[in-house]
C-alpha cells in the first residue's frame, strides 16, 4: 500500500490512508489510551462528512486501528462530526461532547457515550437521543460555535465546560455549567475573549503543579496548582496559551499576559502545531499534549500521495520553575523505539566546522545534543522586543555567520548539502540580559517546488549562569520536531526533500559563528517502526 512512499512516517500518528485533522477525545481508561481524530474517510482532503476515526494503544506508540467511533448519522450532525473531547465521570465512566455540524449547517454540541463499558476497547459509542445538548446562545454566531473542552468539576459540583466562538471580529470562549452533564446553561460572561481574532477554536483549559513535573486531573484546584488556558486562532493557524489564576468562584480565568499578536505570545510550537489537547494520564500521574501536523506540500501532492496530516509525537507538559511557561518533552515511551546508537563527546566546533553524524538512519532518527556554553561577552548586541524571530531566521543575516552562533544541526540533508533542514540556536546579547534565538530553516530542505519552505523562528532567554545549552530533534521522513533549551521552545516543521530520501539522508552538526563551540554531548539513534493503524491490524478490526 505504501510503496513508493518516502514521505510517510515510521512514529508519527496517522491514518493509513486519507485525510487526517485535530486530535479529539484523547484519554487513558482502563489500561488503555484513546485517540480519537477528524478524519474524511473518503478523501486526503478535508471534507462534508467528517467522523471521528479511532485509535487505541497500550503505550501511545504502538496503535490499533479501530472503526469510526462516530460518523454523521441523525439531523443534528448529519453534515459532519467536528472536534470535541471525552471526560471521565464518576464512577468510571467516559463521555464525549463533540460538535456537530446539523441540517441547518448550525453548530451544536452532542453527547456521546460508550454502548458497552466491558469493551476495552471501547469501540462504540451510542449518541444521546435528546442532542443536542448545546445550541449557540445569544452573541455568538451559529456556524462558528465549536469544540467543547474536556469539563471539569468544581467545588460547587457543578460541571464546566468550555466552547470556542465567534462575533464579528471578536473571538470568544463561552463557559457552560451543567449538574448533571445533560442540561446545561450558559454563562452570561465570556470566559476569555480578544478583539480582531475571529474565531476560538479547541480551546483547553487545565491546571499544572507549580512544582515539579506531575500532572494533575483537570478538575483539581488548589493553591499548588495554576492553571492553563490554551486557545487556537484560526486566523493565525497558531496555538497560544496563557498561564493565570482561575478564580473558580467568580468563574474568572486571570491570564498572567494577554495576547498581543506579536512574537511575545506564548505558544506551544513556534512552526506547524494546531488544534492540539491535552489530557491527563492517571496511570503515569502526566499531562500529555497532542497536536495536529498538517501538510507544508499542496493539494494536489496530498491527493497523489493518498494522505494528508499527522499527529506530533504524544508531548509531556509542566510548567516551568519560573512559573512563566510550560516545558514540552516527548513522552518517555518514545525512548523505547531507539535502536543503533552513535555518541560524540567533547567534540571542538571550529567556526565554520561540520560534522557528519553517520551510522544511523538521519531519515529516521531521535538526537539529543549538549552544547557547553562559551563566554557571553562577545555577543551580538539585538534589541529582542522589536525584532521579530521568525523574519530573523528567515534573513540571509540569521544564516550567514554570527559570533555566537548559527551552531546547531543540519538534518534530512544530502550528501552534498543541496538540500538540507537546518535547526540552530544563536545567542545575543539585549539590553537588559541574553537571550537565545532558535530557528528552523526549511528554505533549502527540498529542490522540489511548489511546497511551503516557511522559516520558523523563536525567541527564549538565557540564564548567564547556564553551562549549556540543549537541542533534541526527532527526524521522521517528512517530519522534524525540535526542542529546544529541554523543551523550552519547541519548532516542528513538515520537509519534503527530492534527495534526501531513505538512506540518502544525511545528518550534520555545524557552526557558522566566529566563535568556536564545545560540543560536549551529542547522542544519536536510529529509531525503530513503531505499529500504526496498519492494515492487518484494520482486517481484524
Ligand atoms: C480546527 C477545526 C475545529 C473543527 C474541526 C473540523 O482545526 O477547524 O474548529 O471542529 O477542525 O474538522
Amino acid at each position: 500500500l505504501h510503496e513508493g512512499q518516502p514521505y510517510r512516517t515510521s512514529y508519527h500518528f496517522q491514518p493509513s490512508k486519507n485525510w487526517m485533522n485535530d486530535p479529539n477525545g484523547p484519554m487513558y481508561y482502563k489500561g488503555v489510551y484513546h485517540l480519537f481524530y477528524q478524519h474524511n474517510p473518503f478523501a486526503a482532503t478535508f471534507g462534508d462528512q467528517i467522523v471521528w476515526a479511532h485509535s487505541v494503544s497500550y503505550d501511545l506508540i504502538n496503535w490499533i486501528h479501530l472503526n469510526n467511533a462516530i460518523e454523521p448519522s441523525e439531523p443534528y450532525d448529519i453534515n459532519s462530526c467536528w472536534s470535541g473531547s471525552a471526560t471521565i465521570l464518576p464512577g468510571e465512566k467516559p463521555v464525549i461532547l463533540y460538535t456537530g455540524i446539523d441540517e441547518n449547517k448550525h453548530q451544536v454540541q452532542n453527547l456521546a457515550t460508550p454502548k458497552d463499558l466491558s469493551d476495552p476497547f471501547l469501540r462504540e459509542w451510542i449518541k444521546y437521543p435528546q442532542n443536542p445538548v448545546i445550541t449557540p446562545p445569544n452573541g455568538v454566531e451559529v456556524d462558528n460555535f465549536r469544540d467543547p473542552s474536556t469539563a471539569w468539576l468544581g467545588k460547587d459540583g457543578k460541571w464546566r465546560v468550555i466552547i470556542g466562538a465567534q462575533n464579528g471580529d471578536e473571538g470568544k470562549v463561552i463557559l457552560f455549567q451543567s449538574d448533571d452533564f445533560f442540561n446545561w446553561t450558559v454563562d452570561p460572561n465570556p470566559f476569555y475573549a480578544t478583539d480582531k481574532t475571529g474565531v476560538c477554536e479547541c480551546p483547553d483549559f487545565f491546571p499544572v503543579f507549580i512544582h515539579g513535573r506531575n500532572g494533575v486531573d483537570t478538575s483539581v484546584q488548589n493553591p499548588s496548582v495554576r492553571h492553563v488556558a490554551k486557545i487556537s486562532y484560526l486566523s493565525r493557524q497558531h496555538d497560544y496559551y496563557f498561564v493565570g489564576k482561575y478564580v473558580d468562584d467568580q468563574e474568572l480565568f486571570i491570564p498572567d499576559t494577554n495576547f498581543t499578536g506579536t512574537s511575545l505570545d506564548l505558544r506551544y510550537d513556534y512552526g506547524k502545531f494546531y488544534a492540539s489537547k491535552t489530557f491527563f494520564d492517571h496511570q503515569k500521574h502526566r499531562r500529555i499534549l497532542w497536536g495536529w501536523i498538517n501538510e507544508s506540500d499542496s493539494t494536489q501532492d496530498d491527493i497523489d500521495k493518498g494522505w494528508a496530516g499527522l499527529q506530533s509525537i504524544p508531548r509531556q507538559v509542566w510548567l516551568d520553575e519560573t512559573g512563566k511557561r510550560l516545558i514540552q518533552w516527548p513522552i518517555e515511551d518514545v525512548e523505547k523505539l531507539r535502536g543503533e546508537q552513535i555518541s560524540i563527546n567533547g567534540e571542538k566546533l571550529e567556526s565554520g566546522s561540520r560534522i557528519e553524524v553517520s551510522g544511523i538512519t538521519a531519515s529516521q532518527a531521535d538526537i539529543e545534543v549538549i552544547y557547553e556554553m562559551p563566554e557571553l561577552e562577545n555577543a551580538e548586541l539585538i534589541d529582542s522586543d522589536s525584532v521579530d524571530p521568525q523574519l530573523l531566521c528567515s534573513q540571509e543575516y540569521a544564516s550567514s555567520c554570527g559570533t555566537i552562533g548559527p551552531f546547531g544541526l543540519s538534518v534530512l540533508a544530502s550528501e552534498d548539502l543541496i538540500e538540507q533542514t537546518e535547526i540552530s540556536f544563536h545567542i545575543y546579547k539585549a539590553p537588559t540580559r541574553y537571550v537565545g534565538l532558535m530557528c528552523s530553516d526549511q528554505s533549502r530542505s527540498s529542490l522540489r517546488k511548489d511546497l511551503d519552505k516557511t522559516t520558523y523562528g523563536a525567541f527564549f532567554d538565557i540564564d548567564p549562569r547556564l553551562k549549556t545549552i540543549s537541542l533534541r530533534v526527532l527526524i521522521d521522513h517528512s517530519i522534524v520536531e525540535s526542542f529546544g533549551e529541554e523543551g523550552r521552545v519547541c519548532i516542528t516543521s513538515r520537509v519534503y526533500p527530492s534527495l534526501a530520501i531513505g538512506k540518502d539522508a544525511h545528518l550534520f552538526v555545524f557552526n557558522k559563528g566566529t566563535q568556536s563551540i564545545s560540543l560536549s554531548k551529542l547522542n544519536a539513534w536510529s529509531m525503530n517502526k513503531a505499529q500504526i493503524n496498519n492494515e492487518k491490524a484494520l482486517d481484524c478490526s
